[in-house]
């Protein structure tokens, strides 16, 4: 059959029908809120490149992650910024470090929101790069090593899930068997596996400080282009035993989504990187779109391409305009 005995439009006719027939409803249950810690006591900072983020000092931290369990959101990312930087990113796996007292600080707090960490060094490293360096190069196999001590600091102190962001070949291997090895077989890793060298990583850099010096991160990162190459990163993360996979940016690697939710079985994570948080709502200030409902076509959109688990920035917002 076809028009005029089909007519499409007889479905989309109220609100009524619309919800009837919707497919894919974002829900609290999808959203992860990343986070900012910092040194220090009564911070929060205004991250200039991203309207409504801050960057707080643990003991507003836990106030912060309070209002996102009384928002309904299960869990939060942890990004530490060290007062101190240093060549091999001392701070990354200090017991003391700013988010290993953060995990302890929350989880004390917050026992049921599920507290996922970061894992990297280029918040740690003074040249801001991902991994050491040797010879001017991001040098892979001895990085997996600062990696992994990272990863069991974090899990020590208290976190659920481990997120390794470097994109060092062997990373998930290496962390999986230092979190077995040192008594952490329970905790979980999140594998940022298909993490692209992105211009959309701008605002984050800011906010963590964690601009490279020199050169970029084309060397570890992945190209845009590629998606065949982001099933390999996949397929290898999830032997290495990665217990779920991201997708990352978001909205500029749908296809990408889609092909993983398609091929795995674990859960597909997907982060909507600051750019493209910023990119709506700049454009939003200036009255140029609505940004609301900008921000939950896109979230929508990452949920019908495939993922289970979605980071943004905007997940207190959109919470808050959840129905229920
Ligand atoms: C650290 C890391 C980055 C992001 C998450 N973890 C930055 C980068 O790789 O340069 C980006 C997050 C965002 O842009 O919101 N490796
Ligand atoms: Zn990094």
């Amino acid at each position: 059959m076809s028009y005029p005995e089909t007519r499409m439009r007889r479905l989309r006719r109220s609100e009524s029908l619309r919800r009837m027939v919707r497919e894919t409803r974002l829900s609290r249950d999808d959203l992860i809120l990343p986070l900012f810690v910092v040194e220090g006591s009564g911070v929060r900072e205004p991250v200039a490149s991203m309207p409504g983020v801050f960057r707080f000092s643990i003991d507003l931290l836990v106030r912060e992650a309070k209002r996102v369990r009384d928002a309904g959101i299960p869990g939060v990312i942890l990004f530490g910024i060290p007062a101190e930087k240093d060549a091999r990113g001392s701070g990354a796996d200090a017991a003391n470090g700013v988010v290993q007292r953060a995990v302890d600080a929350v989880k004390a707090a917050e026992p049921d929101l599920c507290v996922i960490t970061d894992v990297c060094l280029c918040e740690y490293t003074d040249h801001g790069h991902c991994g050491i360096l040797e010879a001017g190069e991001v040098a892979n196999d001895p990085t997996l090593e600062r990696l992994a001590a990272t990863a069991l600091s974090h899990a020590r102190a208290g976190a659920d899930v481990v997120a390794p962001s470097d994109m060092m070949d062997g990373r998930v291997a290496a962390i999986r068997s230092a979190l077995d090895g040192g008594g952490c077989p329970d905790v979980a890793i999140l594998a940022y596996a298909a993490k692209y060298a992105s211009a959309y990583y701008g605002p984050f850099r800011d906010a963590a400080e964690s601009t490279p010096r020199f050169g970029d991160r084309r060397g570890y990162q992945m190209d845009p282009p590629n998606a065949r190459e982001a099933l390999c990163e996949m397929r290898l993360d999830l032997e290495e035993g990665a217990d779920v996979l991201m997708v990352k940016p978001a909205l500029p690697y749908l296809d990408v989504l889609a092909a993983a939710r398609r091929r795995f079985e674990v859960p597909i994570a997907a982060y909507q990187v600051s750019g493209e948080y910023a990119m709506i709502r700049a454009a939003a200030e200036r009255g140029w779109i609505d940004g609301e409902r900008a921000m939950d076509e896109s979230l929508v959109a990452i949920k019908r391409a495939g993922a289970d688990w979605i980071l943004t920035y905007a997940a207190m917002d959109v919470a808050a305009r959840l129905p229920g």
